[in-house]
């Protein structure tokens, strides 16, 4: 190894997070690389996109649901909540339920990114001042300890929007699950986004959008990698396939390699095949039967679901059987 080479290396921590499960993923067969990494500046700048572009129906149709049934959903909820969100809670979505919420006492933000996290604040603090904003930087896929309200709630109710459960596979999602209902505590509640099972060819477009800004946003993780722990990705030697599976219901997103070549990363070096795929993301839809499963097996039950008219996203309250 020269000096230069050994330098560089030498700024990637061995033992970083990003580096270890680089590595694991790579090591892995087959192998894969872990979805959360998709999203760093340039990343969440893409996905931002791919909500604007005209196959991607599910923002729209969860906004569309959002504006013609916020206020059933409210009253199902109930006056006084404590609401906690999981991610950035600047959208639309969430001002629309906060804006139909008899009297909330706190809304609590839960973001890893500071930067967004502060933001969103700023923003809903003024256009609700009388609200308690207490946001919580931290991983939500951790066990969580929620700030406690001024005023005592009469229920907390955590809120997951945008089909995001969708990008863990069932039995991630069920532990997400279990773990949301364990901090929402006795008497709380579960608020879900989730994408509906529908017409394959209408998932399948909107995860292959002809601008192909799905296709930058899933090969950002190799420039990600590339610049962050001084990798050799050869981007345009990858390519980005993203295929339905019906039986199980689920969009399944590779980077797929063109040739065979090696590539290193943080002074590792990885083999690939010609055609050889790594999974980058899981994108799961659901219908009601899989609703009820996941949420059993997450000691809850499924209150009450609306759907958009067209039948294309659902959002659905869940309770606990169990405390
Ligand atoms: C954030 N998440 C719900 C998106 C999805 O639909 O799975 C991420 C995404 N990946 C490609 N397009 C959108």
């Amino acid at each position: 190894m020269s000096v230069m080479t050994a330098l560089r290396h030498a700024e990637v921590r061995p033992e970083s997070e990003f580096v270890a499960d680089v590595w694991s993923g790579l090591s892995g067969r087959p192998k894969s690389l872990p979805s959360k990494y998709l999203y760093d500046a340039r990343g969440s700048e893409l996905f931002e996109q791919i909500c604007d572009t005209p196959e991607y129906y599910l923002t729209r149709a969860e906004l569309a649901l959002m504006r013609s049934s916020v206020a059933q959903m409210a009253q199902a909820l109930g006056p006084e909540l404590r609401l906690v969100e999981f991610g950035n809670g600047s959208g639309l979505k969430t001002r629309l339920l906060l804006g139909a919420l008899e009297r909330p006492v706190a809304y609590v933000p839960v973001e890893i990114s500071a930067s967004a996290l502060a933001g969103s604040c700023a923003e809903l603090q003024r256009e609700y001042p009388d609200l308690q904003i207490l946001p919580l930087q931290a991983d939500f896929t951790a066990p969580l300890t929620l700030p406690r309200a001024h005023r005592q709630p009469r229920r907390t109710v955590l809120y997951l929007a945008g089909s995001t459960l969708g990008n863990f596979p069932d039995a991630e999602a069920a532990l997400l699950l279990q773990q949301m209902r364990k901090a929402a505590g006795p008497g709380g509640a579960v608020l879900l986004g989730l994408d509906l099972k529908k017409d394959p060819a209408l998932i399948n477009a909107a995860y292959n959008d002809a601008a192909g800004v799905t296709a930058a946003f899933t090969l950002n993780l190799l420039a990600r990698i590339n610049r962050e722990l001084h990798a050799d990705f050869q981007i345009e030697q990858f390519l980005h396939r993203a295929r339905y599976q019906p039986i199980l219901g689920r969009i399944e997103t590779d980077i797929v390699s063109r040739r065979a070549q090696r590539v290193v990363v943080a002074g590792r070096g990885f083999d690939f095949a010609a055609d050889e795929p790594m999974r980058v993301e899981v994108s799961c839809k659901y219908d009601r039967a899989d609703m009820q499963r996941l949420a059993k097996a997450a000691g809850l039950q499924m209150q009450q679901l609306w759907s958009d008219q067209q039948q294309q996203f659902a959002v659905v309250l869940l309770t606990a059987t169990q405390s």
